[in-house]
C-alpha cells in the first residue's frame, strides 16, 4: 500500500470501534457491505480498521482473510498476561493468533466503568507489543477538567503513564487516540481547532520523549462524534491522523463514509 500523503508522511487510521454491539453474524454483515463499500482508492487514502466484539473477532478474521479485504482486525481490550488463571480475560497471544492488528488500550469506558488504572493500562500496551500488535492508547479529558483548564496536564499524565517502558524503537507502532469523555456518545463533538490544539501538544510531548523524528511517526487519532459530516474539518488539522469512531462506526455506509475521510466515492 503507498505510504501517506498526509502531514509527516502519516497515512491516517480510522477505526470503527463496535462496542458492546454487533453479534458475529452482523459484524459479519458489516464487514462485507463495508469492504463492497470501500475501493483500492479509499485504501490508499487512509488505513481502516474494524474492533467487533470478542465473540465476532474470528468470524470477521475470517472473512477479511477469505476475501484478501484490506480491513485490518482490532480488538478492543487485551489482559496483559498471554495465559493463566484469569477467568473471562483474554490475552495477547490469542489476538495475535486471529492476526489482530490493533489494540484499543485504556479506553475512558474501561477506566470509568471497570476501574482501569494508568497502571493496567501501561501493562497491557507492553503486552500489545511484546505480541507484534499495535496498540491504541486512548487519553482524553471529563467536562470537568476541561472546564478547570486541566485538559493538558490530564492527556499529557494518561500518556506519560501509559507508555512507560516504551522504547523509543517501538513507539511508531503505538497510536494514541484523543477521545474527550464529554464528546463520547454525545453528539457533540470536539471543534477542529480544540481537537487539534490537544493532539499537537501529544506531539510536541512526543517529540520531548522521543525526539521530533518518533513524534513525526506516530499516528493521533481524533474520537468523539464522529460521523460523515465533521470527518473532512477534523482530518484538515494537521496533527489528526485519523479517527476513532463509535455509534457511527455500526453502520457500514456511514464508516465508509467516515473511511473516505468525507470524500465522494468512486
Ligand atoms: P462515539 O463515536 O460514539 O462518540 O464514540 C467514540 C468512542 O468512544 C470510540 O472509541
Amino acid at each position: 500500500m503507498p505510504a501517506a500523503a498526509g502531514p509527516g508522511g502519516r497515512k491516517p487510521l480510522i477505526s470503527g470501534n463496535w462496542k458492546m454491539n454487533h453479534t458475529h453474524l452482523d459484524a459479519i454483515a458489516v464487514v462485507q457491505k463495508l469492504a463492497y463499500s470501500l475501493s483500492p482508492a479509499d485504501y490508499d487514502r487512509a488505513e481502516v480498521s474494524v474492533h467487533p466484539a470478542f465473540t465476532a473477532l474470528r468470524s470477521v478474521q475470517t472473512l477479511l482473510d477469505a476475501d484478501e479485504v484490506p480491513i485490518a482486525l482490532g480488538a478492543q481490550d487485551v489482559y496483559f498476561e498471554d495465559s493463566g488463571a484469569f477467568t473471562g480475560e483474554v490475552s495477547p497471544v490469542m489476538l495475535a493468533k486471529l492476526n489482530v492488528a490493533y489494540v484499543i488500550v485504556g479506553h475512558s469506558e474501561r477506566r470509568q466503568h471497570f476501574g482501569e488504572s494508568d497502571e493496567l493500562v501501561n501493562k497491557k500496551l507492553l503486552a500489545v507489543l511484546r505480541h507484534q500488535m499495535r496498540p491504541i492508547l486512548c487519553v482524553g479529558e471529563t467536562l470537568d477538567e476541561r472546564e478547570a483548564g486541566t485538559t493538558e496536564p490530564k492527556v499529557l499524565g494518561q500518556l506519560e503513564a501509559g507508555l512507560q517502558g516504551v522504547p523509543a524503537e517501538a513507539m511508531a507502532s503505538v497510536v494514541v487516540a484523543y477521545e474527550p469523555i464529554w464528546a463520547i456518545g454525545t453528539g457533540r463533538n470536539a471543534s477542529p481547532e480544540d481537537a487539534e490544539a490537544v493532539c499537537k501538544s501529544v506531539r510536541a510531548w512526543l517529540g520531548e520523549r522521543y525526539g521530533a523524528g518518533v513524534a513525526g511517526q506516530v499516528r493521533v487519532q481524533y474520537g468523539g462524534s464522529v460521523t460523515p459530516g465533521n470527518i473532512a474539518e477534523l482530518m484538515a488539522e494537521p496533527d489528526i491522523d485519523g479517527a476513532l469512531v463509535g455509534g457511527a462506526s455500526l453502520d457500514a455506509e456511514r464508516f465508509a463514509q467516515i473511511a473516505r475521510l468525507g470524500q465522494p466515492a468512486r
